[in-house]
């Protein structure tokens, strides 16, 4: 308990509130015992000024645009290390040793096959059915087969489907591609690192041998490390949620994905691409731009704004250079695309509008660009995203989980809905 506090004031009625003061950030006011004194409600829709819990995961620091896994910065993590050491350090707050590595990617890697019988689930799908409709319905089914690990009381059940997640959803991912453009699956192969392993599940077709890119697995890699986690989003915020009620862990992931689809959160890589596609041109810009400034348009640039990033995402600045470096790789010289994007990017960044209202641009405004160089169709990018964030998503509900002072979620309301009246007749209602 620290020894600050907060005065609230009603009328003749004060209470004191305990403030906590985190390792770094804004401090709380623990409100946990207001309704109990006062007997009322905070009102904060959208949770705009809310902390939902306490955690030790990932810090993002809003007006400075930093973002910190378990402390170390996220440039660092994509720069020097790969997706399965930020995967380790996500789950248990060290960087592992080298023995530690290699246990760990030798664990992951073994887990990567899934059930022969979860391959019939895809032929119940059509074709065209978006990826993400086809992800949360195969990962929730995920807890029809994998009995021995929905025992949320037990670390060891708990451990084997955190590991049997990270590992399967690249699978799981893949086979939805496969899905949807028509080709048969490629199975797992554990001499390929993860983000070559994906990437070969992805592309490879029986009728030809497939060399992975070492640079385009790199670009792969570091994309995933950069969407890894990133504190009480909306869709992290919906695991926690779900996992309170002592949901089994496939089914709160897969509640995840779910939130994770809509276009204001991880569905915006899709709609950033659509959006640059739909402009076209670097001419067209100023008409979109006065769309996004326009009130009564509904209209927002994709990839643009944050409700903690009032600054520019640092995932951004790393995906722009990754987008350069995969042009590059593949002998891309100008893409329209990546024109009118940092075209885009410049005017906006220069108008009073955005920057009065601090919009930059998010990790979806370039990655889009990336991923569509890397082969993939724009209905594939939210589950990349999913794939990426499924660590995170583990971490967060596993903290929420051996958390001793955890209980069910369950917001209150101010309800503006009629007080009671009695039951009205059909014969006598006008
Ligand atoms: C992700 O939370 C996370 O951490 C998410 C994420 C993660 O890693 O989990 O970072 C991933 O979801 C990134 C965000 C992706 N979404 C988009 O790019 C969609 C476009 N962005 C917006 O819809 C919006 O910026 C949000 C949803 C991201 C944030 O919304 P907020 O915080 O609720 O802000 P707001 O809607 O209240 O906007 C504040 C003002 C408004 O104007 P006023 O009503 O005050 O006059 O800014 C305007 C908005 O109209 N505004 C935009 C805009 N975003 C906000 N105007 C034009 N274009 C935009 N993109």
């Amino acid at each position: 308990m620290s020894d600050k506090s907060a005065r609230l004031t009603l009328g003749n009625e004060t209470w004191d509130l305990n403030v906590r003061q985190g390792s770094v950030g804004p401090e709380v006011i623990d409100i946990g015992s207001l309704y109990r004194d006062t007997g009322m409600f905070t009102y904060d829709p959208g949770f705009t000024s809310t902390a939902s819990c306490e955690s030790k995961i990932t810090y993002i620091d809003g007006d400075e645009g930093t973002l910190l896994y378990r402390g170390y910065p996220i440039e660092q993590l994509a720069d020097h290390g790969d997706f399965l050491e930020t995967c380790y350090l996500l789950l248990y707050g060290e960087l592992p040793t080298r023995a530690q590595k290699e246990d760990f990617d030798f664990r992951v890697s073994h887990h990567t096959m899934v059930h022969e019988q979860m391959t019939r689930f895809f032929s119940g799908f059509r074709r065209d059915a978006h990826p993400m409709a086809v992800m949360t319905g195969t990962v929730g089914a995920m807890s029809a087969f994998y009995h021995d690990s929905t025992d949320i009381t037990d670390p060891h059940q708990r451990m084997v489907a955190s590991l049997r997640m990270i590992a399967k959803l690249p699978t799981i991912a893949a086979m939805t591609y496969k899905y949807h453009v028509g080709q048969p699956f490629v199975y797992p192969r554990n001499d390929l690192d993860y983000a070559s392993n994906f990437l070969h599940m992805c592309f490879a077709v029986p009728c030809d041998e497939y060399k992975v890119n070492p640079v385009l697995s790199r670009a792969m890699d570091r994309i995933f490390t950069l969407h890894a986690d990133h504190e009480q989003n909306a869709s992290t915020s919906t695991v926690r949620l779900a996992g309170s009620s002592g949901a089994n862990p496939f089914a709160c992931i897969a509640a995840g994905i779910a939130c994770l689809w809509g276009p204001a959160h991880g569905g915006a890589n899709e709609a950033a691409l659509n959006m640059l596609t739909e402009i076209g041109s670097v001419d067209r810009i100023p008409e979109y731009i006065a769309k996004a400034k326009d009130k009564n348009d509904p209209f927002r640039l994709m990839g643009f704004g944050h409700r903690v990033y009032k600054n520019y995402d640092p995932r951004a600045r790393i995906m722009q250079k990754t987008t350069h470096e995969v042009l590059a790789e593949l002998g891309i010289k100008d893409d329209p695309l990546l024109d009118v994007a940092m075209e885009l990017e410049r005017i906006a960044l220069s108008d009073e509008y955005f920057v009065e209202k601090r919009l930059y641009p998010n990790i979806d405004f370039y990655s889009g660009i990336t991923l569509r160089a890397l082969g993939f169709p724009t209905t594939m990018f939210t589950v990349l995203f999913a794939l990426a964030r499924t660590v995170g998503w583990i971490a967060q509900w596993k903290e929420m989980i051996e958390d001793p002072s955890q209980r069910i979620g369950r917001p209150r309301q101010l309800y503006t809905g009629a007080a009671q009246r009695d039951y009205t007749p059909i014969d006598q209602r006008s």
